[in-house]
């Protein structure tokens, strides 16, 4: 999930929590991610959400780590700037 701090990354996050789904949260500041309450283990019908550093100017390889296993990406990042570096990221991979 990147963009997991954002007002709709946040939103975003609790939804699929709420549907038993494990997130891994994309953050580049861990420590305000953990400020807003983010990170949280799983419930008996909730999903968890661990937090994993991850800017979407940084080489390739580290976006593949904070991607990890991960069966989706959701990306709700703000500008166009970054979806187009997303999209130039992604045509590496
Ligand atoms: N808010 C709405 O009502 C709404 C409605 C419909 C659609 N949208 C769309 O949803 C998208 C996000 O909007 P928003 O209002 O949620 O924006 P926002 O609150 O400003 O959140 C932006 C998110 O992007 C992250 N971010 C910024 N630069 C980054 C980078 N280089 N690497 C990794 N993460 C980065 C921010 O992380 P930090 O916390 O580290 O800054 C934050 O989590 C936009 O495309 C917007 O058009 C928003």
């Amino acid at each position: 999930m990147a963009g997991a701090t954002g007002q709709t990354g946040r939103r975003v996050v609790e939804q699929l929590r709420r549907k038993g789904i494990n997130v891994r949260a994309g953050v580049r500041d861990v420590k305000k991610a953990q400020s807003l309450g983010l990170a949280v283990p799983g419930g008996s019908s909730t999903g968890s959400v661990t937090l994993v550093e991850f800017d979407v100017t940084a080489p390739l390889d580290n976006i593949v780590a904070a991607i990890g296993n991960a069966d989706a990406v959701v990306y709700v990042l703000l500008s166009y700037h970054h979806t187009r570096t997303w999209e130039a990221h992604m045509a590496g991979v």
